[in-house]
């Protein structure tokens, strides 16, 4: 029988107008864009203002773009799974509410979270779905409301976050292009580094709670940013080594963009020249879930079939991994 690879073979992308910049956040927290610039590389992020709009409106936009480029039938699409740290709501999946809104009627769909990995992880269960055989058309959407759980009064926090979704449909390829390999990680000791403390079954919501801002996203800054460098880099040399290729042999690296200095720092441990770095984390912060097909939608055109990415994230839980990808087109 014929090796079944898992090829991405089309993509769309959407992001909320808004544009939240450094010099309105000035006025907003004890910050200035020379420190956000230099410090994080980020020089806005769109925000969803809408406050009846959850992650589930950009996730229907990007899914619907991609269908619009790539002319798919959503009545063909078999799974969606929207990678998310902001559902629309507890205990109702985003991703069901998405695959109805976009007429994906035959599908089934499912949430998942692992934080800034959650793109990764899921382009990992996409890809056993496809390599199975059981499914043709799988439907991966990254993406994020993080203004949702954003203190905008926290300079820590609020410079980083952006708003965002990216889609990508995974189909079968015989010719091997798609997945090669990935490897995936998590450590549990990092919850305490960065987490939303209520909300969840171990604190629930109550008045207290919300005066206290224990709905907002906090981090130790310095542990995420010398964990997420070391993690990525180290997982990254070791997918190369496996495979038996050198960076030489990588077209492009798509890092999880939380910070400029992080990707740099990675790449550079990696000896991987910038120009074969993607960034975008200036226009659009870090959108935690949608970072990855945001990159992919926005340097699409500049893939070539058979070009290699080294996809990377790093993320709260602690959550990483590395994968090696293919261009299909
Ligand atoms: N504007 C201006 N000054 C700021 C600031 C801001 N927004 N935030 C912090 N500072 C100040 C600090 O108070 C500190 O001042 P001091 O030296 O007088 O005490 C100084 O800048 C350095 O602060 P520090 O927290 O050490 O900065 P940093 O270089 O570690 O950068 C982050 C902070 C958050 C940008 C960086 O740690 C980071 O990106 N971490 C990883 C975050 C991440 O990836 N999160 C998502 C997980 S995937």
């Amino acid at each position: 029988m014929e090796k079944i690879t898992a090829a991405i073979t089309g993509v769309g992308s959407y992001v909320p107008d808004y544009r939240l910049t450094n010099q309105e956040l000035e006025t907003m927290v004890e910050t200035n864009d020379e420190w956000i610039v230099s410090r994080t590389g980020i020089k806005e992020r769109r925000i969803l203002k809408d406050e009846n709009a959850g992650t589930s409106f950009m996730a229907i936009r990007a899914a619907e773009a991609l269908i619009e480029n790539h002319n798919v039938d959503p009545q063909s699409i078999e799974l969606v799974i929207v990678c998310t740290a902001s559902p629309d709501l507890k205990a109702a999946s985003t991703a069901v509410y998405t695959a109805s809104q976009i007429g994906a009627t035959n599908a089934f769909g499912f949430d998942l979270d692992a934080a800034c990995s959650s793109f990764l992880y899921g382009m990992s269960v996409a890809a056993r779905y496809i390599e199975s055989g059981k499914y043709k058309r799988v439907l991966l959407i990254g993406a994020d409301k993080c203004s949702s759980f954003i203190d905008y009064t926290d300079r820590a926090t609020c410079i980083i976050f952006g708003d965002g979704a990216g889609a990508v449909l995974f189909e079968p390829n015989t010719e091997g292009y798609g997945i090669q390999d990935e490897e995936l990680r998590s450590d549990g000791v990092g919850r305490e580094f960065l987490n939303v403390k209520a909300g969840g079954s171990l604190l629930h919501t109550t008045e207290d709670t919300v005066k206290q801002g224990l709905h907002y996203v906090r981090q130790d800054g310095k542990t995420v940013f010398k964990q997420a460098v070391s993690k990525m880099a180290d997982i990254s040399e070791m997918i190369l080594e496996k495979n038996n290729i050198t960076h030489s042999d990588i077209q492009w690296m798509a890092a999880h963009q939380a910070n400029k200095r992080i990707i740099d720092a990675t790449a550079n441990r990696l000896g991987i020249e910038k120009d074969k770095v993607l960034i975008n984390i200036e226009n659009y912060g870090n959108t935690t879930s949608a970072t990855l097909p945001l990159l992919i939608a926005d340097f699409e055109k500049q893939f070539k079939k058979g070009d290699r990415i080294l996809f990377t994230t790093f993320g709260g839980g602690f959550t990483w991994g590395a994968m090696i990808v293919t261009w299909a087109y």
